[in-house]
């Protein structure tokens, strides 16, 4: 089975940290966005993931060689010379996507998170014999959505409406879909849009169902619902792998830390924190809802809430970090310093705190 990922945009919602990587590669969790994905699909037996991207391949394939020969998966790559939207690179990739079998293939945003019950999906697309199967959750806010009406029971899509203008509904269109090869021929090779374009067609037809997704589903584009997606995804690991999370008397709620990390004394960790690989936290921390990436320190004393410290950063010692603070990769926060929702650039030195929301160039 083969499956799509559409890795296309320059992720600018996530700035300063797809300065450093295209955002597939952004860690989430400890590990980078993408791989969630392919660990997912590889699980289920897809043999063959194509990334279609629009720009830096090199930067992703040479990363993801590592992982194609570790997980056993072949990844290739479908390059656009101008973006092609949500469909085109479908007809792009045409011909890695379609071979004799033809079984239907997976096509994935690259910015969703989810438990991927894609066994499900493969069950629930094979009962209702339509063409295509997307999955759908729902959602406080529709309107910035590919918004879904279907009929309960046998979850035939009525209408797909994509970023609704007036309310249609509360299911929203999740970015995970199953689609047999005759999708296809729907597709010309141009800049297109599978929301706008394909999907309200396929539905018309009476040949789009949707599969309610079970557990949880964050777009996790953006800094405030990245840090949702991580809350989300440590609850789920919680039910699934409670092995997984740390625990101790200096643990509160759902911790992830990466067995190479060094957590010294006294520190006091949670809820909804990630500690990835290689980082140093110094005794007496308190780190809250956050996420800490490869080889970070975290000095004595250290506060840190609702933030993202960037990969190779350092936190001076007693200082406070909170409100959607975003530091880019191997930045470096002075000791005593406070920082109230600042976003900092990749290699910056940050001397006077930073009182108020803003972007720190
Ligand atoms: N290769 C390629 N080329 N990929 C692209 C291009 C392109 O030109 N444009 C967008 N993509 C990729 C994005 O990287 C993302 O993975 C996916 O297509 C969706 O595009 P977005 O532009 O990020 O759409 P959105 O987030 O506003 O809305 C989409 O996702 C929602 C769920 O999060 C839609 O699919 C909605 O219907 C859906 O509800």
């Amino acid at each position: 089975m083969k499956a799509l990922i559409l890795v296309g945009g320059f992720g600018t919602r996530l700035r300063p940290l797809t300065l450093s990587v295209p955002k597939p590669l952004v860690d989430f969790a400890n590990k980078p966005m993408i791989l969630h994905q392919i660990e997912a699909l590889k699980a289920i037996g897809v043999s063959e993931v194509v990334l279609a991207i629009n720009y830096q391949p090199e930067v992703m394939l040479n990363f993801l060689k590592d992982f194609e020969a570790k997980l056993g998966i072949k990844i290739t790559c479908s390059q656009e010379t101008e973006p092609l939207g949500t469909a085109g690179p479908l007809a792009l990739a045409r011909d890695k996507l379609i071979d004799d079998s033809g079984e239907p293939f997976f096509v994935l945003n690259s910015d969703v998170i989810s438990e991927y019950p894609l066994k499900e999906m493969i069950e629930f697309h094979k009962s209702h014999g339509g063409e295509a199967s997307i999955m759908v959750t729902k959602v406080d806010e529709p309107s910035k959505y590919g918004v879904v009406v279907m009929e309960e029971s046998t979850g035939q899509v009525e209408r797909f409406v994509e970023k609704p203008k007036l309310f249609v509904g509360n299911k929203i269109n999740a970015g995970i879909y199953l689609l047999n090869p005759s999708v296809l021929d729907r597709i010309e090779l141009r800049p297109t849009s599978i929301e706008k374009e394909v999907f309200p067609k396929i539905a018309a037809q009476k040949q789009l169902y949707g599969m309610v997704l079970p557990g949880f589903w964050m777009d996790i584009g953006q800094p405030r619902d990245y840090i949702t997606g991580l809350r989300l995804y440590l609850d789920s690991l919680r039910k699934k792998s409670p092995s997984k999370l740390s625990t101790g008397p200096h643990i509160v709620g759902n911790v992830l830390v990466d067995e190479t990390s060094k957590i010294g004394e006294g520190c006091l960790i949670g809820p909804d924190v990630a500690i990835g690989p290689g980082c140093v936290v110094e005794a007496g921390v308190r780190l809250s809802r956050c996420t800490v990436m490869r080889g970070v320190r975290i000095k004595k004393h250290a506060c840190i809430s609702s933030s993202i410290i960037g990969w190779h950063s350092t936190v001076g010692q007693w200082a406070r970090v909170e409100n959607m603070t975003i530091l880019g990769e191997d930045v470096h926060v002075c000791d005593e310093i406070y920082s109230n929702g600042g976003v900092v650039l990749p290699h910056k030195e940050i001397k006077s705190s930073i009182l108020k929301p803003e972007i720190v160039m």
